[in-house]
């Protein structure tokens, strides 16, 4: 076995981070001030986003995004099973219902022909839309806007794994006319294609939603204690509160790292690029694996195959199989994902059963995501490669190997 370990991912941080920490530490400022006003605006401009509101986490970043909707105990909103479970998560908790909707075969993104069947059946109830750009790749923005417009709804983007995603001359959570857009919520947790260690962001093209939304980051207060201390007109100590808020600001030293992140994203997404554009190459002879997409603009966060359960009838066992037999060789996997109402909960609560969502169902029996990371090598990838052919030819019937 070769002895050293090719991580799932591996963050690419070093000397820019540890300087701009030393700024901060320096400065004596450790929570929400200069650094990440900076951080905000340079996320902001690099996507064209009118404005940037930098938070905790992903998961707040949603949570925040859904709350601004004032949704009525009751109200649906629509999110696909093929999935992590911060979405479902947020929408339970602000009282509304969480509808599942079945993924796409091509790129197992949400579903636009399953969610229209969804909407004419719950006509009138469904308040929103929260898909995910699964993998970084783009949902089918299109036909999402086309429904959002037919049956009224807002659109929520989850893009915890789609910064910097691009879609013609536009960015994921950029400016695009899409007036039913409501907000794009970002992660820098710390596996994500930018990372903070823990961070998110929301952007937003609503000048008088991103003042309320960065007002809710922190108890509902009108100023943050930097702009009060800053402020020469009012005593620092008074703020006011007239709106329940959260606890989801971003710290200065998290917006430190992430400033740091910023400068390198775009060549990141290169590195990953051509990483991803290799496997796909030299992946592309096997007919018993579904491959992703090999689409213009991605993020690539992740790389997600599917083994073929005509080549791999006992499909599952099978998958788990390979993981296994990659991870004695040194090869970290993982699995994106089980889908929502696989899990018990969602399960018992929204009444499912495994089958319900076909795609997703055999999306989960097959996928393992490869590790992809900026600094990865060609001879890592090739390893990779090389490991996945020896296993799987272990696993084949011989007449396929
Ligand atoms: C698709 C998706 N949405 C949301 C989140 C939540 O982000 P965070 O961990 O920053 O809260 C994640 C994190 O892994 C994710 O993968």
């Amino acid at each position: 076995m070769n002895s050293k370990k090719i991580p799932l991912a591996r963050p690419w941080v070093g000397t820019e981070e540890l300087k701009n920490l030393e700024r901060v530490l320096n400065r004596g400022w450790l929570t929400t001030g200069p650094e990440v006003k900076q951080f905000e605006e340079e996320f902001r401009s690099r996507i064209k986003a009118q404005h940037a509101i930098a938070v905790s986490s992903g998961t707040q970043a949603l949570e925040l995004a859904l709350a601004s909707l004032d949704l009525r105990p009751g109200e649906k909103v629509i999110t696909p099973s093929y999935t992590f479970a911060a979405a479902p998560e947020v929408i339970l908790r602000l009282g509304a219902q969480v509808v599942l909707v079945d993924a796409d075969e091509r790129d197992l993104n949400i579903s636009i022909e399953k969610t229209r069947e969804i909407l004419e059946r719950e006509s009138g109830t469904v308040r929103a839309i929260l898909p995910v750009h699964l993998a970084g790749h783009p949902v089918d923005i299109q036909g999402l806007d086309s429904l959002a417009e037919e049956f009224g709804l807002k659109i929520i983007e989850d893009a915890a794994h789609a910064y910097p995603t691009q879609v013609g001359p536009n960015w994921i959570g950029g400016q695009q006319n899409r007036p039913h857009l409501h907000t794009t919520c970002f992660s820098f947790y710390a596996n994500k294609t930018l990372t903070t260690g823990e961070g998110g962001m929301i952007t937003t093209e609503d000048e008088e939603l991103a003042q309320r939304l960065r007002k809710l980051t922190l108890h509902g207060m009108e100023k943050n204690t930097w702009k009060r201390v800053q402020s020469k007109n009012q005593p620092s100590w008074e703020y006011e509160i007239n709106e329940r808020g959260f606890k989801a600001n971003m710290s200065d030293l998290a917006a430190a790292v992430g400033l740091a992140q910023l400068e390198k994203a775009h060549r990141a997404r290169e590195l990953r690029t051509e990483r991803a554009k290799q496997y796909l190459s030299l992946l592309s002879h096997r007919k018993d694996l579904i491959l992703p997409p090999d689409v213009e603009g991605s993020s690539w966060h992740l790389f997600i195959i599917r083994l073929k359960r005509e080549a791999f009838p006992n499909l599952m066992e099978k998958r788990n199989q390979v993981m296994t037999d990659l991870s004695e060789a040194g090869i970290e996997t993982s699995l994106h994902y089980r889908p929502i109402h696989m899990h018990t909960y969602y399960k018992d609560l929204l009444k499912h059963q495994d089958g319900d969502f076909p795609v997703c169902f055999e999306g989960y029996q097959g996928a393992i995501t490869l590790p992809l990371f900026a600094q990865m090598t060609e001879e890592e990838v090739e390893r990779v490669v090389e490991e996945l052919g020896k296993t799987l030819a272990d696993y084949l019937p011989p007449h396929q190997r």
